[in-house]
């Protein structure tokens, strides 16, 4: 009988994770490159200097040209793709949080550009790099696309909880992180006859600079484990969802968020 811990090996098989010098995206990458997979890490900017089995590529996801043109460098270098991570999200400044900024604005002052660049990132990104990169997908057997929402793609946020940090999550976050669960359902429903699995991973609130101590004791007070989540917290459920431990699941919503959406 083969052993279970078998079927978390990544070994001989290629990913790209889109967004992984971000928080999420880093561990991400760390973890399938311990568990044997080629990484290739699709982002505005580089965090890892040169290692084995890892290679970055700067693209711009919000234009399907780039999307195009990545395919191609892609395909002089690999010959198949076995699974594809859709981490990538628009916050207003690709580095770092920034109080204030417009991105922040209500809803009746929300500036069309800041909507507009949330759905381009957010929804219009996943859909290029899906549109280009399925049939790659769908040479291999047990392929599998992980994207990724949100607690407040499942509820809305809590607006008590910011005070006057001039840090919130604005009406274009929610709005495409639900997207995101029915986008994922339809690849999941489309293709699982063709052998493609499709799963969400559905994140807490990570403990993570610029966040106040107001925020993350009011967080911590609506968090059943009374903690905001740490960088790691979804690696060992990512390496699940996209190894062959998880071959029966698709369509699914996989809830991490330390019982946020339990209430
Ligand atoms: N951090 C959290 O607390 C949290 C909570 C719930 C859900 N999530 C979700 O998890 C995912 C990852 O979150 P994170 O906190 O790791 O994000 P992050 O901001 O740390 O990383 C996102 C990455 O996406 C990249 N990116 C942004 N715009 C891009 C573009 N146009 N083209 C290519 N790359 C681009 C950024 O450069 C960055 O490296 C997101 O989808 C987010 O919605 C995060």
């Amino acid at each position: 009988m083969s052993k279970i811990i078998n079927k978390f090996n990544l070994i001989g098989k290629t990913a790209i994770v889109v967004g992984g010098s971000g928080l999420i995206g880093s561990q991400t990458v760390d973890t399938l490159i311990d568990a044997g997979c080629e990484v290739i890490n699709v982002d505005l900017h580089n965090n890892k200097k040169k290692i084995k089995n890892y290679n970055f590529f700067k693209v711009n996801i919000q234009d399907e040209r780039n999307i195009i043109s990545f395919k191609k460098k892609f395909l002089k270098k690999y010959k198949k793709l076995n699974i594809l991570i859709n981490h990538a999200f628009y916050k207003g400044n690709p580095k770092k949080i920034i109080p204030n900024q417009k991105y922040f604005s209500s809803l009746d002052k929300y500036p069309s550009l800041e909507w507009n660049k949330t759905l381009s990132v957010n929804l219009n990104g996943m859909f290029f790099l899906t549109k280009h990169f399925i049939n790659l997908l769908l040479k291999n057997r047990n392929s599998v696309i992980l994207n990724t929402s949100s607690t407040y793609g499942k509820v809305a946020p809590n607006k008590n909880i910011y005070g006057n940090s001039g840090i919130n999550s604005p009406i274009g976050y929610a709005t495409t992180k639900s997207a995101v669960i029915g986008f994922t359902k339809y690849l999941a429903t489309h293709y699982g006859d063709k052998g493609l699995r499709a799963n969400i991973l559905v994140p807490g609130g990570i403990k993570s600079p610029g966040q106040s101590k107001k925020f993350r004791k009011n967080y911590e007070k609506l968090t059943p484990l009374k903690r905001m989540a740490n960088q790691n917290d979804y690696s060992a459920a990512i390496l699940y969802l996209v190894s062959d431990a998880s071959l029966y699941m698709t369509g699914t919503e996989f809830i991490i968020d330390g019982g946020w959406t339990s209430w």
